[in-house]
């Protein structure tokens, strides 16, 4: 599939997404949001993939939405781009195949959303974070009001929207923003190394823990143990769980084929 907006490599079954507007600190322009869209489910289809990389070229991760195009949106406008957005990030979250964000620089706004809407953010050094939109006289549009408080707390998230304050990395962390700070050099090796410690593991079970945890923060403790019971049934008749299961007893890595 070809892109204009990003870049799509696939190798050793990762697929690296890069968003590719350096000049504009990779500003999520309308046609980048619908190349984004059509990236990860290109991810979620094809056989040779089996998890994402996301990271953004030049010195930023994403400045957030693409203030040009907001600027003269109407209120119809508006929401539909906010709910384009949304769906195209839920892609992101509910893929049954792990995603990271590789936290290069900047992640403002629709960047910082976008990279919580990943399983995991590794972040450099450089990294910076934040929900500015309160200064341009908005809420964030792509989920930010939610997830952030999901991952931080609601104290915290509130501070960061209602301040519209930028944090670097070391902050991000100590708030559990991101799950690890790396030298900026080695942030896509770390990456890619926790990538391929999530590739050996069984593929079903890799979804049904994503599947789990995400479906199961939005119910009733009770109903969420319930899911996670009916799961843990349901791969007890895979051929992943019997392999994983013989080869350790038969003191040997496990070689599952995602059946
Ligand atoms: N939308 C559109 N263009 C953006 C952008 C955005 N969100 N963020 C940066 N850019 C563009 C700038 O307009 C500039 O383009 P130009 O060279 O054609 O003038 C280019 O990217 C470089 O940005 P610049 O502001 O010159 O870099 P900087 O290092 O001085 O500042 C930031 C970096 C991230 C602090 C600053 O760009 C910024 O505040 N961006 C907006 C962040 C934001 O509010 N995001 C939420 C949007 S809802």
């Amino acid at each position: 599939m070809a892109y204009e907006h990003l870049t799509f490599d696939v190798a050793e079954r990762i697929a690296t997404v890069t968003l590719n507007r350096p000049d504009k600190l990779n500003a999520l322009s309308d046609a980048l949001m619908g190349e984004l869209g059509r990236a990860i489910d290109e991810a979620r289809v094809r056989p040779d993939v089996g998890a994402v990389l996301l990271t953004g070229a030049g010195r930023a991760f994403g400045a957030g939405a693409d203030i040009s195009e907001l600027a003269g949106q109407s209120a119809v406008q508006g929401k539909a781009r906010a709910e384009r957005g949304q769906r195209v990030f839920r892609r992101f979250e509910t893929s049954p195949k792990p995603t990271i964000a590789a936290v290069n620089g900047v992640a403002l706004g629709g960047g910082c959303e976008l990279a919580m809407a990943c399983h995991l953010r590794i972040a450099s050094e450089s990294a910076k974070f934040g929900q500015p939109e309160v200064k341009l006289g908005t809420v964030p549009g792509y989920g930010g009001t939610q997830r952030l408080p999901r991952l931080v707390g609601k104290g915290r998230a509130l501070q960061l929207l209602l301040t519209g304050e930028t944090i670097d990395a070391a902050e991000a962390y100590r708030i559990g923003l991101v799950n690890r700070v790396v030298p900026a050099a080695q942030l896509m090796d770390v990456c890619r190394v926790m990538l391929a410690t999530m590739l050996a593991q069984g593929p079903l079970a890799l979804a049904h823990c994503i599947e789990a945890v995400d479906r199961g923060l939005d119910m009733s403790l009770d109903d969420a143990i319930a899911l996670e019971a009916s799961f843990f049934g349901l791969l007890s008749a895979t051929a992943d769980k019997a392999e994983g299961m013989r080869a350790f007893l038969e003191k040997r890595p496990a070689s599952f084929s995602g059946a």
